[in-house]
């Protein structure tokens, strides 16, 4: 059994959103898939009310006590994947959740401050010596943000760029508020529609990465974080004014 834990100190940055999206994905790719919610929020439990449909199940866990050893029930009992929800804030629970984690998830936005936001959480996940990839989520569409975004979050990790950064990144789309509105995942309220490819290879990122850091111990050098994004253009020194996140190419809705 695989535990994948999605946690940022940020709110709203969509470790809800992508716990539901990529265990609805992984379910529909034969996986026997478990929610847990650590949030008192209750977002997950309160999108199974809405859902009416016992599958996947959402367990709520509060107590940092119970964590490991309802996790080892589930691995008896036959689930092969955990996917658990932590609040925002930094808090005993969440750090137990990591403490069990597979592989971290931290999404991101691609701002300088949900950025920021990650240094507390990448040192949570470091102290435990985790694997850990960060998720790049509601990003426009295109636009020279995304890539500073990914730059900023690359370098801060000090590590290849595609062991920390999934892929792909996971656009702003309404597709994502509605299917949760209504107690879906993307890939069953549109299957066929942009968001539910993208979380599919998302899930399909996220697999690989399990089997990869399965055989394979991470390596945790030291890096400073947060940092200033870093302008692509060759020539600039390390003075240089860095690129802007606004680009002007793509308004922040230009995905909806
Ligand atoms: N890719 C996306 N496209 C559009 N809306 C999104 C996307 N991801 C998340 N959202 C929306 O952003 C808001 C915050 O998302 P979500 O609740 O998943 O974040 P969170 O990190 O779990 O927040 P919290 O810290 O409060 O638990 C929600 O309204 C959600 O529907
Ligand atoms: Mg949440």
């Amino acid at each position: 059994m695989h535990t994948v834990v999605l946690a940022t100190q940020k709110g709203g940055s969509g470790k809800s959103t992508l716990a539901i999206g990529l265990a609805l994905a992984a379910k529909k790719a034969g996986q026997n898939v478990r929610l847990i919610d650590t949030d008192p929020q209750g977002t997950l439990s309160n999108w199974q009310s809405r859902r009416g449909i016992a599958e996947p199940m959402v367990e709520t866990i509060y107590n940092v006590g119970r964590i490991e050893t309802r996790l080892e029930a589930l691995a008896r009992g036959g689930v092969t994947l955990v996917v658990i929800d932590t609040a925002s804030g930094v808090s005993a629970t969440t750090a137990a959740a990591i403490r069990c984690a597979d592989l971290c998830l931290i999404p991101a936005r691609p701002s300088i401050t949900d950025i920021e936001a990650c240094a507390a959480t990448l040192k949570a996940v470091r102290g435990w010596q985790k694997p850990f990839a960060f998720v790049l989520n509601q990003t426009p569409i295109r636009g020279r943000r995304i890539d500073n975004a990914a730059l900023a979050l690359g370098d801060g990790a000090a590590r290849e760029m595609s062991d920390v950064l999934a892929q792909p990144f996971i656009a702003m789309r309404n597709d994502h508020q509605d299917a949760l509105a209504c107690g879906l995942a993307v890939s069953e309220y549109a299957p066929t529609g942009k968001s539910a490819e993208e979380i599919g290879q998302l899930w399909r990122w996220v697999e690989a990465r399990l089997g990869a850091t399965a055989s394979k111990p991470a390596a945790f050098p030291d890096a400073s974080f947060p940092l200033v994004p870093v302008a692509a253009q060759s020539g600039e020194t390390a003075s240089a004014p860095r690129a802007g996140w606004g680009d002007g190419l793509a308004p922040w809705d230009a995905g909806l």
